[in-house]
């Protein structure tokens, strides 16, 4: 792969961010040259192998899942965590169909699991990690807390590298291309805490009847830039370095997932930066040994530009801006946020704000200290909703036999 060098790295204490880099070719000859790397597929491949994939889905289009599941390179473990409808028409009864066929045929570890089964909530309780918990100790509903099942699951499989991929993408390229983008972004780091974030070159709408490719989404720009604005007013230099602060698309190697506190919904992604900036920002005092290990070896993160659109679901209005309001919700209460970007947050969030005052998103604690063989061993012995296909098995079906039993006794 051939991948522009960053123009400049925004130092921000022990956080650094890179500028977008282009995808130049997703299949390059090894021509080196100052202003792009040359990332040789082999290093590629040895990333891959090292990666797991995780696949949120909430009651999609089961041709787009299966569009996107066959589009992970093969050497990824991919985990499906699903939120999708158990009730007749049972969605996520179709979703195992899917894994389980594409396992039949492909032989590439999957492993999917349902948000809500009562034992993954215990599983959480008996872990000591409830704050994903409702009252009824069963997952909470929400992208992020999937993305936190799925890391559990990753780090339970020994990968060292986990990414994400929306379920709702009509492009299987593309979803081929983001994690290929991964990995090359893994390539090219120098701390062990990084992060990948994509770019999506463009979100094509239709506008009159036509395709128009579109750059930017409400969200992402104003998302963007009132994270830059809180790392301009504390450093003293104006920045428009952050270009990915919504990018669901995004890996971060499982170092750095370990150490991270995650907020609810939507809102991880921007929580991500707002995290690092409270945690390991210019002025930030770190407490733990763990982060002593981090702010030493800096933290990384690269935004990469895709070469594919991203075409997917439209979710409609309500749902842009409650993403909005979630984004700007989590600015607004970091801890670098002085008075002057404040204001300048309740400006823009005026009329959607549905209170009085931004509420504060629900902050989940680093899952660092959760022993995950121990949590994947207990879903394995009670979970009726998961399944593990593991990679090459001769037979397919031999692992999950009894489970299958028990899944057919539940629908
Ligand atoms: N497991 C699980 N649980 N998955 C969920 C849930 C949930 O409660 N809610 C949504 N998902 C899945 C969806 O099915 C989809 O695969 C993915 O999470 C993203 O959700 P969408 O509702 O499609 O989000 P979006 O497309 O509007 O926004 C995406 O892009 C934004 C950047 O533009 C998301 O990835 C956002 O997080 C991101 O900020």
């Amino acid at each position: 792969m051939l991948i522009e060098m960053p123009r400049h790295t925004e130092i921000f204490g022990s956080v650094k961010i890179h500028e977008v880099q282009r995808i130049l070719k997703i299949d390059s000859g090894g021509f080196t040259n100052p202003r792009a790397r040359d990332i040789p597929f082999d290093e590629i491949k040895d990333v891959l192998g090292r990666f797991a994939v995780i696949v949120p889905v909430k009651d999609e289009k089961i041709h787009l899942l299966d569009g996107v599941l066959r589009a992970i390179p093969f050497d990824c473990s991919v985990i499906v965590v699903s939120n999708s409808q158990r009730e007749a028409p049972d969605i996520y009864k179709m979703e195992e169909d899917v894994v389980k066929n594409l396992h039949d045929l492909t032989q590439q570890e999957i492993l999917i699991v349902h948000q809500k089964d009562p034992d993954l909530g215990f599983a959480f309780y008996d872990a000591g990690y409830d704050c994903l918990l409702d009252r009824d100790t069963v997952v909470r509903d929400g992208k992020a807390e999937g993305m936190i099942i799925g890391m559990l699951l990753a780090k339970s499989l020994g990968k060292d590298f986990i990414g994400f991929a929306d379920a709702d993408n009509y492009i299987p390229g593309s979803v081929r291309e983001y994690v290929l983008d991964y990995a090359a972004g893994f390539c090219m780091a120098e701390s062990p805490y990084s992060m990948v974030r994509l770019h999506w070159r463009y979100k094509p709408k239709v506008v009159e009847d036509k395709l128009y490719f579109k750059k930017w989404g409400r969200v992402s720009e104003t998302t963007n830039k009132y994270l830059n604005l809180l790392i301009s007013t504390c450093a003293g230099f104006e920045t428009r370095v952050v270009i990915t602060g919504n990018a669901g698309e995004h890996a971060l190697t499982t170092k750095l997932a370990d150490i991270l506190g995650y907020s609810t919904g939507y809102s991880i992604e921007p929580y991500h930066f707002v995290y690092l900036f409270d945690q390991f920002g210019l002025g930030a005092e770190i407490i733990t040994d763990t982060d002593t290990d981090a702010a030493n070896a800096g933290i990384e993160i690269f935004q990469i530009e895709t070469l594919n659109p991203h075409i997917h679901e439209e979710k409609g209005e309500e749902h842009v801006t409650n993403m909005l309001l979630g984004s700007l919700q989590t600015i607004y209460h970091s801890k670098l946020c002085n008075d002057y970007v404040r204001s300048k947050v309740l400006e823009e969030m005026g009329d959607i704000m549905k209170w009085d005052q931004p509420k504060e998103n629900v902050i989940m604690p680093p899952i660092g200290k959760i022993d995950a063989q121990k949590f994947v061993t207990l879903l394995e012995r009670t979970a009726k909703t998961f399944a593990r296909f593991e990679r090459g098995a001769i037979e397919s079906e031999s692992k999950v036999e009894t489970k299958t039993d028990l899944k057919e006794e539940s629908v």
